[in-house]
Parts: structure tokens; sequence; C-alpha cells
């Protein structure tokens, strides 16, 4: 992905490593300042996963794996070595429970066969690859489902940010218009995150027609007939063909059965965990109710970002990152082998 830092254009992933250290394009920054945030160790590495200046389940994934190739490089010579690599793996591991990528990443670099530095970091580079490939493949491949003057609905953050480079749910709409088929993107502006902030930033950066809307409002534009098509990353995809996605999307599914309006999810291989069975076994990250009784956003008046609060002090909230929606109400997994039904999953993407 291309973007300005102090008026120079560079060409870089959401994250990359450069001589132990793990960089990152600051997610929590966009769309005001591009900045690029660097952690020289795992713990530094876990803080960023933990604040969201990388998120995005692969983003994630990515992160995971470049953390624990840090702790091996840091641990290395240690005669507990073993040790301080499984406490390293716990450590990232709980960073953020719902997103499998996280685990697959981890595992990508821990179970490498003779673990030394430069295998570590070769897995880890490799597993980011992969991600970036199947991102550019989804957006091909979903690039059908796309046609000229529709609507579409998305949610949360799916962009390169999120994905290490390409992105899942955006990728076909990018492909799309590059290809010249012209649509509509209605974004959901997806709180208490606001991730649709960044979802807004990267379609413009295609310039690609789009519309931020209050989550709120996506009910009411499907009864309208505003909606054409909802596509829609994912978090975790059980055996079942259940996905784990950012707050809201089981909303959506309801409501788009209810409309008739298909609704896709598109996720690379990372993301699937045919390990557990079905969605209810997926543990959903609560996050801190911070997120919910304050907003982050960018004052003009001070040129600087501030954060302010909603709410009284005493108030009470819930902040579940994650819900669950079931398989019946997904019409199509997006991935780099085809567009599949749940019951393809297990045979094509392990
Ligand atoms: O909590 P986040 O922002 O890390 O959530 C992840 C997401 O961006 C979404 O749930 C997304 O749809 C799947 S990850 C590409």
């Amino acid at each position: 992905m291309k973007f300005k830092i102090d008026g120079e254009i560079i060409d870089r992933p959401a994250i990359w490593w450069e001589n132990g250290l793990v960089y990152k394009i600051d997610q929590t920054k966009i769309p005001f300042n591009i900045e690029v945030f660097s952690s020289s160790n795992y713990r530094e590495t876990i803080y960023a996963i933990k604040e969201m200046i990388i998120r995005g389940a692969p983003s994630i994934g990515a992160a995971a794996a470049y953390g624990l190739t840090q702790a091996v490089h840091e641990f290395w010579k240690n005669k507990d070595f073993e040790n301080l690599i499984d406490k390293a793996y716990n450590e990232i591991l709980s960073a953020r429970p719902t997103a499998v990528d996280l685990k697959n990443g981890l595992d990508v670099v821990r179970e490498s066969q003779g673990i030394n530095p430069e295998i570590a970091l070769a897995q880890a580079n490799s597993f980011a690859s992969r991600i970036i490939d199947e991102g550019l493949k989804i957006g091909h491949i979903g690039k059908e489902l796309i046609k000229d003057g529709i609507k579409v609905l998305t949610h949360c953050h799916t962009g390169s940010l999120a994905l290490v480079d390409h992105g899942s749910a955006i990728s076909p709409l990018v492909q799309a218009w590059k290809s010249g088929i012209r649509f509509h993107v209605y974004v959901d502006e997806t709180r208490p995150r606001l991730q649709g902030r960044m979802t807004s930033w990267e379609l413009a950066q295609f310039k690609i027609d789009h519309t931020v809307i209050c989550d709120s409002f996506s009910g009411f534009l499907m009864a309208q007939g505003e909606i054409d098509l909802i596509i829609v990353g994912a978090d975790r995809v059980t055996k079942n063909g259940d996905i784990a996605n950012k707050i809201g999307t089981y909303s959506l599914a309801i409501l788009a059965k209810y409309h008739n309006i298909p609704f896709y999810t598109a996720f690379p291989q990372s993301t699937f965990d045919p390990a557990t069975d079905s969605g209810e076994k997926i543990h959903i990250e609560e996050r801190s109710v911070g997120e919910v009784m304050n907003v982050t956003g960018f004052s003009k008046k001070h040129n600087t970002r501030e954060e302010i609060s909603l709410y009284l002090e005493n108030t009470d909230f819930r902040n579940p990152a994650f819900d669950v929606t079931p398989a019946h109400l997904i019409t199509g997994y997006i991935t780099s082998q085809g567009i599949l039904s749940a019951s393809q999953l297990e045979g094509s993407l392990t």
C-alpha cells in the first residue's frame, strides 16, 4: 500500500520486520496522521496488539509471528530457551483471544523444524506473504460479485491495514473498481472503535465512491432497497462455517436474511479454525468499557488527537468486540480457493 509520510510517498505493508524491529502503520492514528510504530521486543509487540496499533485478524497473526520471532532472537543464547519461548508464546496468545490468526501466526514460528532466529524470521515472513497473496486472490475471485451500479455494505475494516496488504472484504471492491466496474459502498462507522474511519480512508486511496453511515442506519437502508450486497470479513471461521466478526455483524446478517440480500464473508486461510466445531465455542473478547464511554478523535481546535467522555463516570457498560454469525445466514465464503459453501470449507482450506 502506498502512503505519504513527511511528504514522502512510501510503499509498505501494514507490518514488516527490519533489523529486529517490527514496524507497523499505527492504525489508531488513521486517517489524520500516518505514523509508524516500531517495537523492539515481543513485549512491545504485545502492547501494539492490545492497543490496536496493529489490528484486523490476519495482521494480528503476522504481528504474533513477528513477536515470537523477536522472542527467539532475544532468548536464543539463553539456556532456558524452551521455557522462555513457551512463556512468550502464551503471553502473545492471550493478547487478543478471538482471532485464530494470532494462534496460527504463533504456531507457524513455534512449530518450525530446528527453530533458530533465521528460521523463525523466514517462517514469520512467509506467514505474512501468504496473507498478502491470498488477499489479492480474494480480490480477483470476489470481484465477480460486484456488478455495475450495485450498492454494497461493509462493516468494520478489512483493508490492507487489516491483512498486511490488499485486504479481505475490501479486496473484491478494489479489484472490481480497478477493472472499471462502478458501484457505491456504504461503510458502517462500526462503534465503538470506529474502524469505518480506516475503511473510508482506504477506499479513498482508490477513489472508490462511498458513504459512511452510523451502524444503526443499515437496516433502514436495506428496507429502502439501497443495499444489493453485503461483504464482511471474519476473525475466526469454525469448521461448520459459523463466523466470529466485529460486533454488529450478526445483526446485519439477520437484516440481510429478512431483506433477501446476499451476505458474504471474505477471509484468508489463517482465519479458518477447523479445530473448533462451531461458533458457540469461540472466546469473544470483552474490551475496556472506556472504548464505549469515551471517543478519541482529532481536535481541529487544538490540532491534536483528544479523548473526550460521553457519559458520567458511574455508568454501566458492556463492550464485547465480536459476535457470532451462524453459517445458515451466510450466502458464501470468499476465499483464495474460490467462493465456497460452508460444507466446502474444510476440504478446500486444510
Ligand atoms: O477488533 P479488530 O478491529 O481487530 O477487528 C477485526 C476486524 O477488523 C473485523 O472483525 C474484520 O471484519 C475481520 S479482520 C479483517
